[in-house]
């Protein structure tokens, strides 16, 4: 029987506990999220971090600039913010235009204040085994969705298709800290479904639809990193949702499976930055 891995069931139960215990100090977090130009999808996902941020007693501050802003302007900005005590937790939404230089501007950050894990210094620290401050929220969010439905990484095999900063890279390295066998592939790999169907645990994160019935071993588990407005203009994953859905053990829905788990786990690292530095 396939059981779906329910992100929003999951998201509200840690969105409550954050709030509870939230309520124990005077003080609050501030989330500031930087948002260059007006890519539709960015501005969703940063309202919906705004709306989500506010209702747990997180004050969040957008900051927006237009599409051709200076990078020296950005640099400035974060500057400032990382030397403002008021400031928890700072967050860029990429992708940033062509014209930044993405690393740049996330090497500015302070580390005490990367809420994504993206800098330097946190992603050093998880790929060496230090601790980082935090770590990036799509992969925490997949592995905190598999431990909740008490699905063993450990030993199992992981495939992960994509090989982002964001997901691919940070999911795999944290798979591995949790003693998985990880295999990343990506768009020049050959033979890929070969590949894919030798996995415990398939994780897609491409935004194309790509996984397929002829494509995952009976009895796996898939999680659907995916989410992307189809020709018909109906949101969907990577997977083919209604054909591989019955072949998996467990599976994430889209939406509601991975995308809640990433906002859950941004308000997560707010609130543990936020008591690191107490
Ligand atoms: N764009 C898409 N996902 C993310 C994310 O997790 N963090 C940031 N900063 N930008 C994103």
């Amino acid at each position: 029987m396939t059981v779906i891995l329910d992100g929003k069931k999951l998201r509200d139960k840690i969105l409550e506990e954050l709030k509870t215990r939230l309520e124990k100090y005077t003080l609050k977090p501030t989330l500031v999220v930087i948002l260059v130009g007006d890519n539709p999808a960015s501005r969703i996902y940063v309202n919906n971090k705004k709306k989500t941020a506010e209702n747990l007693g997180i004050n969040s501050i957008v900051i927006n600039y237009p599409s051709d802003v200076p990078e020296q302007v950005l640099l400035d900005k974060i500057e400032e913010l990382n030397s403002d005590k008021n400031v928890t937790a700072i967050l860029v939404q990429l992708p940033l235009p062509e014209h930044i230089d993405k690393f740049k501007i996330i090497n500015a950050i302070s580390p005490e204040k990367d809420v994504d894990g993206f800098t330097p210094e946190n992603s050093g620290r998880l790929f060496t085994g230090e601790e980082p401050y935090v770590y990036p929220c799509t992969p925490k969010g997949i592995i905190r969705l598999l431990d909740e439905y008490k699905i063993p990484i450990e030993g199992k095999h992981a495939v992960i298709v994509g090989r982002s900063n964001i997901v691919g890279k940070p999911l795999a390295q944290m798979l591995l800290n949790r003693n998985a066998t990880v295999t990343i592939c990506h768009s020049r790999t050959e033979n890929l479904p070969d590949i894919t169907k030798t996995a415990d645990i398939l994780v897609s994160a491409v935004g194309g639809k790509i996984i397929g019935i002829n494509m995952i071993k009976s009895n796996c588990v898939v999680i659907d990193v995916g989410i992307f407005k189809d020709e018909n203009g109906k949101t969907r994953g990577d997977v083919d949702f209604n054909t591989v859905a019955p072949l998996t053990s467990y599976i994430t829905p889209v939406p509601g499976g991975v995308g809640p788990m990433t906002i859950a786990m941004l308000m997560s690292n707010t609130v543990e930055l936020f008591e690191k530095n107490l």
